[in-house]
C-alpha cells in the first residue's frame, strides 16, 4: 500500500510505503499488527508523558511509517480532540445519536494541525530551507506555527481581504512571511506552483501526501472514542477536497487491519457559492469538474478549483457518501445552532450541520443512524462573522427576503446580540427579567 507525490521542485517522488502487512492480498500477512495489541498500545500511550505519545497523531505511529526517526516529529501535541454529544441539534433533526468531532480544539484551532505535524516533520527531515502554502487561512496558521517550532522559514500566500482576521493574526504572530496577494485562493495556488518550480521550497498544501497521512488520524480517534463501533455516517465540509479523502483512508486502513468491521458513509457538504464538487457529482457523476469563481462568507472553503477532487469522488464512491450544497442563510443558522450547544465552530464547519438537515429531509439519513459531524475550525477563528450574525448585520436584505418563516423564527430565537446598558444593577436586573420573559 502506498501513495506517491512528486515534488514539483526537485522532481523527487515521495512515497508513503507501508510495511508489508498483506492489506492488499499481497505481502506477508503474518507481519500484520494484531488489532487487539494495537488498540491496547494506542490506549496505553495516552497515559505516557513522552512527547510523541502525547500527540494524538504520533500516538498512532504504526500507521505513519514515513519518518526516518519518529523522534524527528515536530509536534504541538495535536489531535486527541473531543467527540461531543449534540443533544439539541440531534433533537432538532430527529436523530438518536449525533456527535461532533471538534477538530477546532487542536493547538492552532483547526484540523490542519494533524496533517501539518506529519508533513512539516518530513520537510525538516529532508532539510528544506523553506516551507510554503497557499491558504484560505487555516493551513497557513498551522504551517506558520509548526515551522516556528521547527526553526524553519515559512512562506504564506493568502488572498487579500478574504481571510478571517483570527487566522491572519496567527500567521504573523508565528513569524511567517505572510503575503496577501491580489487574487483569490485559486490564484494563490497558481503563484505557489511557479515558486516551488523555481526554488527549493517544500509545498505544504493538501496535495502533499503526508498531510493526508496526518489527517487520517481523526478517523482512528473517532473509532477509539466510540469503542471501535464505527458510526453510520460522517459529514465533512468540502473546500480543496482533501480532508474527506484523508478520513476515508483512515477508515479503510482500520478496516483492512481488522480494527473495525465496516466503513462509515462519508458525505461532503459545500457552500452553494463554492460548489464545484456538488455540480460535478450531480451533473457529471464525478467524472469531471468545472471550476467556478467561488464566493461564500465561509471563507475557509471559498475555493473554485479544488486540487483533490478526484480523491474525494473516489472516497464518495467507496463509502456511498452523498454530496450536498447549502446556502449562506443555512450556514449562518446552523453555525448559531452549533454555538447554542456550547460548542461553536467557524462558518465552514457549520455546513456539516446545515447539510445534515437537508439529508434528513431527503430521507437519506434515518433516525436510528449515528452521525458524526467533523467540526474543522474553532469559533474564535472568525469572531467577526459571529458578531455580525448576532447583531443582525450578516445577511443582506435580499438574503433575508429569501428566508422561510421557520428560518426567520430560528434567527430571531438564536440571535443574542450584546446589549449596551447604564452601569447600574437596576438596569442589568431589568435586562435579565426581560430575557426571562422572552
Ligand atoms: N473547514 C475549514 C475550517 C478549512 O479551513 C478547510 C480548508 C476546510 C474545511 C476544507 O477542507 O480543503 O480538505 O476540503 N482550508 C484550507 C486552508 C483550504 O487553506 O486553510 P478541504
Amino acid at each position: 500500500m502506498s501513495s506517491a507525490f512528486r515534488c514539483l521542485q526537485c522532481k523527487e517522488l515521495f512515497e508513503v510505503i507501508y510495511p508489508s502487512w498483506g492489506l492488499d492480498g499481497n505481502g506477508d500477512s503474518s507481519q500484520r499488527p494484531n488489532p487487539a495489541g494495537l488498540r491496547a498500545l494506542w490506549a496505553e500511550r495516552k497515559l505516557s508523558t513522552a512527547m510523541l505519545d502525547q500527540s494524538g497523531v504520533w500516538r498512532f505511529r504504526e500507521l505513519l511509517p514515513f519518518l526516518d526517526e519518529p523522534k524527528h516529529a515536530v509536534t504541538l501535541r495535536e489531535g486527541n480532540t473531543p467527540l461531543y454529544e449534540m443533544p439539541q441539534c440531534a433533537r432538532q433533526v430527529g436523530l438518536e445519536q449525533l456527535y461532533a468531532k471538534h477538530q477546532g480544539m487542536n493547538p492552532t484551532g483547526s484540523f490542519k494541525d494533524t496533517g501539518m505535524t506529519a508533513a512539516l516533520s518530513v520537510a525538516r527531515e529532508k532539510k528544506f530551507p523553506w516551507v510554503a502554502c497557499a491558504s484560505t487561512g487555516n493551513t497557513s496558521a498551522a504551517m506558520a506555527a509548526y515551522a516556528a517550532r521547527a526553526g524553519m522559514r515559512a512562506l504564506v500566500l493568502i488572498p487579500e481581504g478574504k481571510v478571517a482576521w483570527g487566522k491572519l493574526a496567527q500567521s504573523v504572530d508565528y513569524g511567517a512571511l505572510t503575503c496577501q496577494l491580489k487574487t483569490d485562493f485559486d490564484g494563490c495556488v497558481r503563484v505557489l506552483a511557479e515558486i516551488v518550480e523555481r526554488e527549493p521550497v517544500y509545498l505544504l498544501n493538501s496535495v502533499n501526501p503526508y498531510r493526508l497521512e496526518g489527517q487520517k488520524t481523526p478517523a482512528l480517534e473517532i473509532a477509539e472514542q466510540m469503542e471501535w463501533q464505527i458510526p453510520d455516517h460522517i459529514i465533512v465540509p468540502g473546500g480543496n477536497l482533501a480532508n474527506g479523502a484523508a478520513l476515508g483512508k483512515g477508515f479503510r486502513e482500520m478496516h483492512a487491519l481488522g480494527l473495525t468491521n465496516r466503513l462509515p458513509r462519508i458525505s461532503v457538504i459545500q457552500a452553494q457559492g463554492a460548489n464545484p464538487l456538488y455540480t460535478s457529482m450531480s451533473r457529471f457523476n464525478g467524472e469531471r469538474i468545472e471550476p467556478v469563481v467561488a464566493d461564500t462568507r465561509a471563507s475557509a472553503i471559498r475555493i473554485g478549483n479544488p486540487a483533490s477532487w478526484r480523491k474525494t469522488v473516489q472516497m464518495l464512491q467507496q463509502t456511498n457518501g452523498f454530496c450536498e450544497q447549502v446556502s449562506e442563510q443555512e450556514i449562518a443558522i446552523a453555525k448559531a445552532e452549533i454555538g447554542a450547544e456550547g460548542i461553536g465552530c467557524e462558518p465552514a464547519s457549520a455546513v456539516t450541520f446545515a447539510g445534515l438537515k437537508k439529508l434528513r429531509v431527503q430521507g437519506k439519513i434515518l433516525p436510528h443512524e449515528s452521525v458524526v459531524l467533523i467540526l474543522t475550525g474553532n469559533t474564535l477563528k472568525d469572531a467577526e462573522y459571529t458578531i455580525d450574525f448576532h447583531r443582525g448585520t450578516l445577511l443582506k436584505e435580499e438574503e433575508l427576503a429569501q428566508l422561510s418563516a421557520t428560518e426567520r423564527d430560528a434567527i430571531r430565537n438564536l440571535a443574542k446580540p450584546p446589549v449596551l446598558l447604564e452601569s447600574t444593577s437596576d438596569a442589568v436586573l431589568r435586562q435579565m427579567e426581560t430575557t426571562v420573559r422572552g
